[in-house]
């Protein structure tokens, strides 16, 4: 009879210790909820470590002094910034295979800790997330209740539209309200977040200017970003599809134009011996001529710039392995 006391007592004390916890839990996760809405500091697993990515992009980044400079300087200052006012907007611009998914990869990386599986990473492919241009006006209400949603639960956060040429005309237009200084209108949540758009467009002012600065006997690193933003920034406007004709351009929410350049032969050699290496065969230099030998490179007269930057390099080297 005493034992089925003590039993009961244990069973009723731990049911009060278990209710208690779950109260306390509940309403410290409601609490949570509200706090994110009234406040900027629900920053979930934002863990930046912006030296790790200069070193990255230092090291495996080849030929981007540009990108490698304004992304580094631009993220470096804005998350120094604990109520920033305006969200970050990067647009990317170059030929294929230059390194900018690449680098918008390792941007969440040493953001969140992980390129692709954090959950303030939002990665958008028009072809998969947007493809049919007659649904404009839903995956309008659909983005931008997303991106609130998301920047509502995490400040810090990361979207990257990658392909913007492939992306419906007049889509991107939803975000410009996101991406401005409307502190009244808005938390302070939607100016801590960081946006990367990605496209082609702009890519032959690129190419032209990186030609011609070789003709002229510069080096590479002496082009400087003065040389081409404003004429990226009119190519960016000037174009079809994406970002083109945008109230985004136009109202000059982009606060950085980064452009990716065109890659040489050297480029694409550094690209085949870094791959070579990943499968343990870094003295095959016959692979590193056979592969850099198939590219196309362009313009026709001198062959300098890979046509398809290093973005076969990897298929390539399966295949000669
Ligand atoms: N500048 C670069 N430096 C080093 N590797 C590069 C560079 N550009 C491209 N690559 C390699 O080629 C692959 C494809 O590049 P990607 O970033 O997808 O090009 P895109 O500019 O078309 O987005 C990358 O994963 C990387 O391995
Ligand atoms: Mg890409």
């Amino acid at each position: 009879m005493e034992l089925v006391v003590v039993w009961t007592a244990t069973f009723l004390g731990f049911c009060v210790v278990f209710l208690t916890y779950f109260t306390v839990a509940v309403s410290a996760f409601r609490f949570k909820d509200i706090y994110c809405k009234i406040s900027d500091y629900c920053e979930c697993d934002f863990q930046p470590d912006i030296k790790g990515l200069e070193w990255d992009l230092y090291r495996n980044l080849y030929g981007q002094h540009l990108a490698q400079e304004i992304i580094s300087e631009a993220l470096d200052k804005f998350l120094h910034n604990d109520s920033p006012e305006r969200p970050l907007v990067f647009s990317f611009h170059g030929s294929s295979g230059t390194g900018k998914t690449m680098v918008s990869s390792l941007v969440g990386k040493y953001l969140f800790g992980s390129s692709l599986s954090s959950r303030s990473i939002h990665h958008f492919i028009p072809t998969l997330h947007f493809p049919d241009s007659g649904q404009i006006e839903q995956y309008k209400k659909e983005l931008k209740s997303w991106i609130e949603g998301n920047l509502t639960e995490c400040a810090r956060s990361l979207f990257v539209f990658d392909e913007m040429d492939t992306m419906p005309s007049g889509l991107v237009d939803v975000l410009a309200p996101l991406l401005g200084p409307y502190h009244l209108v808005y938390q302070t949540n939607y100016r801590k977040a960081i946006y990367i758009f990605i496209s082609t467009s702009g890519s032959e002012i690129i190419n032209h200017v990186t030609l011609e600065a070789r003709k002229s006997g510069l080096d590479r690193e002496e082009i400087r970003i003065e040389d081409l933003e404003n004429l990226l920034s009119q190519a960016a406007y000037d174009c079809k599809g994406g970002l083109c004709h945008s109230e985004v351009i136009r109202t000059k929410l982009i606060s950085h134009f980064v452009p990716f350049m065109p890659l040489t032969r050297r480029h694409v050699e550094r690209c085949v011996r870094q791959e070579i290496c990943h499968h343990g065969q870094c003295h095959r230099k016959d692979i590193i001529t056979m592969v850099a030998k198939t590219m196309g490179y362009h313009p026709e007269s001198e062959m300098l710039f890979s046509h398809t930057g290093c973005k076969t390099v990897s298929a390539k080297v399966d295949y000669y392995l």
